[in-house]
């Protein structure tokens, strides 16, 4: 029996929704196919955006989407993406495939798409390739109400009202494809470019992101912050989990051995590490105010689906990447003091889609469900949560048997395991203290084998089903399955 313990008394503060992010580049399929098919599709839409994946990623509970990239957004250049479609630029994407971008989905249509999901838009600049000017007419574009040239030509292109966007990326990976920087060089240009983003409108202050650190490049993070630190409000993180050692061997999406299971389990609870100490970097700087950290790229990253195009990073998505998404937001609910906002590599038909599309065809992956499940927690109060563990895995690749939070809101408390033994169920013994009598469980539970995913043209096998709990005064007992990932409301 594995104990665990929900402290009612103790919590690290608000689970701030934009964890629950999302991230939408011109990539492979993403966009195009993916989200957006255009008015005259045969394919149901809305302004051109699909019925179907708008109407599942609301019921998810899509709080916020980051686009146009990721490495596309140091190339964008937001002009060729606006005024009437046939006249807009056609280029080459040079970061992903070669293939031309017609530039039919600009920031209107984003605007227009996050309208329908009803979640906030994060904007990503481009400061690799463009310029202050650019960046600065861009917040100008989106943010004045009053009379000014941006506003004009936004009014011209139909949009009377200003967006009033609040969150801004400051270039895209800067020490890499935002431009190969040396953290002082790129501190300089964050300092050059947060000066010229203006506020239009006191009531809406836009928020400030700097492109942050790849994986555990601390000095980035203190070498940004102690330079430009009071110019910004958050600094970003990215980090994937790639269970191979190599970029040209990163493993399969799926048919993978159980050694490879178990790295990939490993390599994501690295994020607990990353999480502490970049944010220990940002608190040394931060000075009296807060610098919050956003983990705006992360998941699994595979070799792409056979057969298909490379640039494209199309893969599959099974139970492990489940494992990966539950963990990945325990950390981040569990950091929240820390952790402002987090978004997942990539909404629909990349790396760790929450959809995967195929024509007309749509389905739900295991991670779609994780994120599903867990929507309790947005904007929730954390609660500190501990349960027992084995160590269990293969070799050097262990892990221990089970990954929690919780947290509570007006819905009662929300506990979230996962069961991370691809063979061994368990039973867990959960007590919840400080918060009275709890008179009602209810559970449920995504399981499958470690590999299982959902397919085009089969019924959807991976999917949470109820799972039986019996409580006992403050505390709930039940039997997670091997490779599965809970969630239990108490009230
Ligand atoms: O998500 C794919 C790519 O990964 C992004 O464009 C880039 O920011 C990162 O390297």
């Amino acid at each position: 029996m594995a104990k665990a313990i929900i402290n009612g008394n103790r919590s690290k503060g608000t689970i701030n929704p934009n964890i629950y992010g999302h991230f939408s580049e011109h990539l492979g399929r993403c966009i195009y196919n993916g989200i957006y098919v255009g008015e005259n599709s045969d394919i149901p839409n809305v302004n051109g955006m699909r019925t179907d994946v708008v109407e599942a990623l609301k019921k998810m509970g899509i709080p916020l989407l980051r686009w146009p990239g990721g490495c596309f957004a140091d190339t964008y250049h937001w002009r060729d993406g606006i005024g009437p479609k046939e006249s807009r630029k056609r280029i080459v994407n040079t970061n992903w495939g070669g293939v031309t971008e017609d530039n039919t989905f600009g920031t209107h249509e984003f605007m227009e798409l996050c309208r329908q999901l009803e979640c906030e838009p994060y904007l990503s600049g481009n400061v690799g390739s463009g310029t202050v000017q650019e960046f600065s007419d861009w917040v100008e574009y989106c943010n004045m109400g009053g009379q000014s040239p941006m506003a004009e030509e936004r009014r011209k292109n139909g949009q009377d009202a200003p967006w009033n966007v609040k969150y801004w990326g400051i270039g895209n990976e800067a020490w890499g494809c935002g431009g190969n920087m040396r953290p002082e060089f790129y501190a300089d240009l964050c300092r050059q470019y947060a000066t010229y983003m203006r506020n239009y409108d006191n009531e809406h202050k836009i928020y400030k992101i700097a492109s942050g650190a790849n994986v555990a490049d601390y000095n980035w993070t203190k070498v940004v912050m102690e330079r430009a630190g009071r110019f910004i409000d958050a600094v970003s993180l990215h980090y994937y989990t790639v269970p191979g050692g190599e970029w040209q061997h990163k493993g399969a999406a799926t048919g993978f051995s159980r050694n490879e299971y178990y790295t990939t389990l490993k390599k994501t609870l690295r994020m607990e590490e990353l999480v502490e100490n970049h944010s220990r970097i940002i608190k040394q700087y931060q000075g009296n105010r807060q610098v919050g950290l956003c983990v705006d790229e992360w998941g699994t990253w595979f070799d792409v689906e056979p057969g298909t195009n490379p640039g494209f990073l199309y893969q599959q998505n099974t139970m492990r990447d489940g494992l990966v998404a539950a963990i990945n937001l325990n950390i981040f609910n569990n950091h929240c003091d820390t952790v402002v906002m987090a978004n997942i590599a990539q909404v629909v038909n990349v790396l760790q889609a929450v959809i995967l599309t195929e024509g007309a065809k749509m389905l739900l992956t295991p991670t779609y469900h994780v994120f599903e499940m867990y929507k309790g927690h947005q904007g929730a109060k954390q609660l500190e949560s501990y349960v027992e563990t084995a160590l269990i895995g293969e070799g050097e690749n262990q892990a221990p048997s089970l990954h929690i939070s919780a947290s509570e809101s007006g819905e009662g408390v929300l506990v979230t395991v996962a069961n991370l033994s691809d063979t061994d169920s368990a039973e867990l013994d959960c007590a919840i203290s400080g918060l009275g009598k709890m008179n009602q469980v209810e559970g449920k539970v995504l399981t499958g084998a470690c590999g299982a995913y959902n397919d085009f043209g089969s019924e959807e096998t991976v999917k949470p089903v109820p799972l039986a709990a019996e409580l006992t005064g403050d505390s709930f007992k039940a039997t997670l399955p091997a490779c599965s990932v809970a969630a239990f409301t108490v009230k």
